[in-house]
């Protein structure tokens, strides 16, 4: 495994050990988990870190020995570590929480990967056909990688961004997008009970048909579309898989893209901008925008409060609190860039083409937010933030300068 890309925190390349010595020494309320049942390696490592109780909730004194990639990933548990670095001993400060990222290279999982990694977590993230150079390549339906990274890096926290995402594409792939957002998060539930590790599985607003918002966590989902059916499905898969598992459900998402195209939200930038041709927006379907950076956040606040306390676990809801439809949002990105509007048409009849969408399933977010976790990024300024580089006027600079 240690051939993989891994983000190694710098001065931490690995040498080439295969085995890690069995968790120990995790403090409370998180649990020790298994060794990998791997070769081990039996000389004092270099990179172990050297004791510091405060780097860990709960204060635990740890020793341990090994060298290799799995020990360079993991060389946060105790915080100040010295690490050899080809012929070179340095000191390096690597935080002590370990949370590894699936999907850090789609348009959730960026963000996630920055909150952590900004806020003193050692921070693993996982890509699939964009993983490298930033990211670790791991293909979510190989049991053996997947079982590989968690045993290697034993995080404490796992947040599950991957996923096939566009409800069109699910309802034409139905069995790969069933193997990737069940299968796949059914046996990352298992391999994460396996290290003690506290999963958060990201879910939707879709898992509700929309007749009757606003939804609680308690209120029994019904999904109109394929792609909501598997990740309920997922939902139920990783809460029977581990138990140590919270589920977060979220609504349509924007922020920084890499193309318009990622997020439903950002897609709508040219249309707004060409305002020499009409064009036809959606008025029927209620949408709740929600900024990246803002589930991040509550990812993170929600991994920090389960640190704390292991009664945090099974479902909540996170979602921006401005209602609006397509139409309103383009009006609203024009509006934020000062651009005209009139050319945008609203539709009020329910969409006939492609899947199911929920007319209205705005989530009710009062469980999270009585725990004081979350976080509300007004959307006209989060939407001018995430646009502002696909302007049409500053692309053509960069054109002309780059
Ligand atoms: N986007 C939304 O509006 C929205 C709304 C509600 C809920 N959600 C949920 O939020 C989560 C994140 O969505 P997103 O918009 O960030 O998705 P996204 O941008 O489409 O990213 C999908 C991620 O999944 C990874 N992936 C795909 N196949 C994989 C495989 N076989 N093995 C490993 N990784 C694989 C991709 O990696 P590569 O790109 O490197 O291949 C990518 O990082 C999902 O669970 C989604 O259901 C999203």
């Amino acid at each position: 495994s240690g051939s993989r890309g891994v983000l190694y925190p710098h001065g931490t390349a690995p040498g080439r050990c295969a085995g890690s010595p069995p968790r120990s020494g995790v403090a409370a309320p998180l649990r020790a988990g298994r060794g990998s049942g791997r070769a081990r390696c039996s000389r004092p490592c270099a990179a172990a870190p050297r004791t510091d109780p405060s780097a860990v909730p709960g204060g635990s004194v740890l020793t341990r020995r090994c060298t290799g990639a799995a020990a360079a990933r993991r060389t946060g548990r105790a915080g100040r570590g010295r690490t050899t670095s080809g012929n070179t001993n340095e000191d390096v400060d690597i935080p002590s929480r370990r949370v590894l990222i699936t999907g850090a290279t789609g348009l959730l999982g960026r963000a996630v990967f920055k909150e952590f990694n900004e806020n003193n977590w050692n921070t693993v993230g996982c890509g699939y056909r964009r993983a490298q150079p930033r990211f670790e390549h791991v293909n979510l339906l190989d049991c053996i990688a997947v079982h590989d990274i968690i045993h290697d890096f034993q995080p404490h926290v796992i947040v599950h961004c991957a996923a096939e995402r566009r409800p069109d594409v699910v309802e034409g792939q139905p069995d790969a997008a069933s193997q990737l957002n069940v299968a796949a998060s059914a046996n990352l539930a298992k391999e994460a009970a396996g290290v003690g590790a506290f999963l958060i599985y990201i879910s939707t607003d879709y898992v509700f048909d929309g007749t009757s918002p606003p939804y609680k966590e308690t209120d029994v989902p019904n999904p109109l579309n394929l792609y909501g059916k598997t990740k309920l499905e997922g939902e139920k898969a990783v809460l029977e898989n581990n138990e140590e598992t919270a589920v977060l459900r979220i609504p349509v998402l924007y922020g920084e893209v890499e193309r318009l195209e990622e997020s439903a939200v950002t897609v709508m930038f040219d249309k707004v901008q060409f305002s020499n041709k009409s064009a036809n927006m959606d008025h029927w379907q209620q949408r709740f925008p929600t900024n990246v950076k803002d589930v991040a956040a509550v990812c993170r606040q929600l991994a920090e409060k389960r640190m704390l306390d292991p009664s945090i676990k099974g479902t909540f809801h996170w979602s921006g609190n401005e209602q609006m439809t397509k139409y309103e949002m383009a009006c609203a990105i024009a509006d934020a860039f000062n651009l005209p509007s009139s050319h945008l048409r609203p539709i009020t009849d329910s969409p006939v083409v492609g899947a199911l969408r929920p007319k209205n399933a705005q989530l009710d977010c009062s469980k999270l937010e009585m725990l004081g976790i979350g976080q509300r990024t007004p959307f006209r300024a989060g939407i001018r933030e995430s646009l502002w580089p696909f302007l049409v006027d500053k692309r053509w600079r960069q054109t002309v300068f780059h």
